[in-house]
């Protein structure tokens, strides 16, 4: 069947909901992006599909979560190849508001807070851009909600049945979203499944990102040292050997096209720093390995969760 573009959020709940009462659907998916799609997205498409009746994909580039005006121009607007993509795929609506729709009131007064969670890492070096996204996905996931079909009259389900189940997708590439995602979802109660779906990597394990196209050749074979130093962890966890994180953070630091802003191993829940004996004793448990890089002008990231 072919794609369905909406742009508006009624149009959304209408399309969305006329779908799932003629699939007699018992379940309904949110991938949201901001568009400039790659593999890393058809993957969050393609596992949407795989376990939903009906799948949504959003393609809005949120002006909230972009620290300055440069960078949110610079952000590569690619609608009708994005549009191919998604059918490729699959996925049944493409929900692609303008601003205006997103904040009709122009910026909100008031928005979500990220908190603890939101101010380490990322948040450090990109203030209000955690505040920013998870503002925007949580209306994102109450626009894309199949209870939203109900309420607009357009489904009508049998007394006592349940309403279909609702997941959305996110990338374990983005670890410290998908984490603060997480605890929003819980925290503020919000009917929602939440599903990680692993990085997709090049051939030679840069992690897929819709930045790597700013980066030179050069540049593109300087920053394989993010996964390779993270390669390492993983293989000295899997060997419950102490991680040595010294010795991983001075393979990227010999690479010069490569300035190194945080490498660190924290809990995957909290995103707290694990404590320093574990990386001198042997590696036992559950942990991430997050990295950060500048890599010529583009700011990459990087994890890999570790295990024993
Ligand atoms: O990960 C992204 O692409 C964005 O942060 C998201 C989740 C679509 C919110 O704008």
């Amino acid at each position: 069947m072919a794609i369905e573009l909406v742009t508006t959020v009624t149009g959304l709940q209408a399309a969305s909901a006329r779908l799932l009462a003629a699939r007699s659907g018992a379940s309904q998916a949110l991938v949201p992006t901001m568009g400039a799609l790659h593999e890393g997205h058809a993957a969050l498409a393609r596992a949407a599909v795989e376990n939903n009746d009906v799948v949504v994909a959003s393609i809005f580039v949120n002006p909230l979560q972009f620290g300055d005006a440069t960078d949110l121009d610079r952000y590569p607007r690619t609608l009708e190849a994005d549009l191919a993509l998604l059918e490729a795929e699959g996925v049944d609506l493409v929900f692609a508001p303008s601003v205006d729709e997103v904040y009709p009131g122009g910026e909100p007064l008031v928005r979500l807070t990220s908190g603890r969670l939101g101010d380490k890492w990322e948040g450090a070096s990109r203030p209000g851009h955690f505040d920013g996204a998870l503002t925007v996905v949580a209306k994102l996931l109450h626009y894309g909600t199949p209870a939203a079909g109900l309420a607009a009259g357009a489904l009508t389900p049998s007394a006592g049945a349940a309403l279909p189940a609702y997941r959305a997708y996110f990338g374990q590439k983005d670890a410290q979203q998908l984490a603060l995602v997480r605890r929003m979802v819980a925290d503020l109660n919000f009917p929602v499944e939440i599903v990680g779906v692993p990085t997709v990597r090049s051939a030679e394990g840069l992690a897929l990102s819709s930045r790597n196209r700013f980066l030179s050749p050069a540049e593109r074979d300087a920053a394989l040292v993010l996964s390779r130093a993270l390669r390492l962890l993983q293989e000295r966890a899997n060997a419950r050997e102490p991680l040595d994180l010294g010795s991983a953070q001075a393979l990227v630091a010999s690479q010069p096209l490569v300035e190194l802003d945080y490498f660190d191993v924290v809990d995957p829940r909290t995103l707290e720093p694990l404590a320093e004996n574990c990386r001198e004793t042997p590696f036992s448990g559950e942990a991430l390995a997050l990295i950060a890089a500048k890599v010529g002008p583009v700011r990459l990231i990087d994890n890999l969760p570790l295990s024993s």
